[in-house]
């Protein structure tokens, strides 16, 4: 029986989260939930204390509600991330944060008056970043990246600049990432080792996440 994750306190970020225009619109984006619920599913069975903060998802899980934060807009996710940054042992960054939100929300339903408009967007904070920035040496974090062109280079550059222990990289492609069931991947660790996985459920792919995670601990240990 694998011990290694009994106990550590494991962030999982999961889902879309919705950028405000007024009250009854939003920016957001077609992340469904399922590849971070996974992971923390599967890292509560194998006794991991995990808090999960999610964007608006509707997904049927076994992960205790109790332990999910639920959170709309990307500010609200890092405030509810930023708590538990000095206490976590891991950090795993599911979630597709809206990289921009409106500069202004309007309080009330915004009219059609004008023939043309604009809406001004400001940068969100990136979350997996800023851990980046004060994790400490036994604190382990995982990234996604989706990539439509120079995957891995990209992938490359978002696992040094986000100070990530690995990177799972998703596909656009058909039957895999948003919506899906299904999940092809591949993973780049800070030593720059390659992985390459098969079309799998993304319960399978969770587990095979999980296990990459698992050895970046184990490497603390030798
Ligand atoms: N991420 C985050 N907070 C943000 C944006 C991204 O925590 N505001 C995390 C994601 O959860 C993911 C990783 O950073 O684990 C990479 O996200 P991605 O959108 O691929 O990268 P960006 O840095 O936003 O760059 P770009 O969208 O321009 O490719
Ligand atoms: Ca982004």
């Amino acid at each position: 029986m694998e011990t290694i994750f009994k106990n550590k306190k494991i962030l999982i970020t999961a889902g879309p989260t919705r950028e405000y225009i007024d009250p009854v619109r939003f920016i957001s984006n077609e992340s469904s939930g399922k590849m971070g619920y996974s992971i923390a599913e599967t890292l509560h069975h194998l006794g991991a204390d995990v808090i999960l903060v999610s964007g608006p998802v509707s997904i049927k899980s076994s992960f205790p509600a109790h332990k999910i934060i639920q959170v709309l807009s990307g500010s609200q996710m890092f405030k509810a991330c930023q708590e538990y940054f000095e206490t976590i042992d891991g950090a795993v960054f599911c979630a597709a944060v809206a990289d921009y939100t409106p500069k202004i929300t309007s309080e009330i339903k915004i009219k059609k008056i004008e023939e043309e408009t604009n809406l001004e967007l400001i940068k969100n904070a990136d979350i997996a970043f800023e851990f980046g920035k004060v994790k400490q040496p036994h604190q382990k974090s995982v990234g996604f990246a989706l990539e439509t062109n120079n995957i891995n280079e990209n992938a490359i550059a978002k696992l040094k600049k986000k100070n990530f222990d690995l990177i799972v990289i998703n596909s656009p492609n058909v039957n895999e990432g948003f919506g899906y069931d299904t999940n092809k991947i591949s993973i780049i660790t800070k030593n720059l080792s390659f992985h390459a996985f098969e079309l799998k459920s993304k319960k399978e792919v969770a587990t095979d996440i999980i296990n990459q995670l698992k050895n970046s601990f184990k490497l603390d240990e030798k």
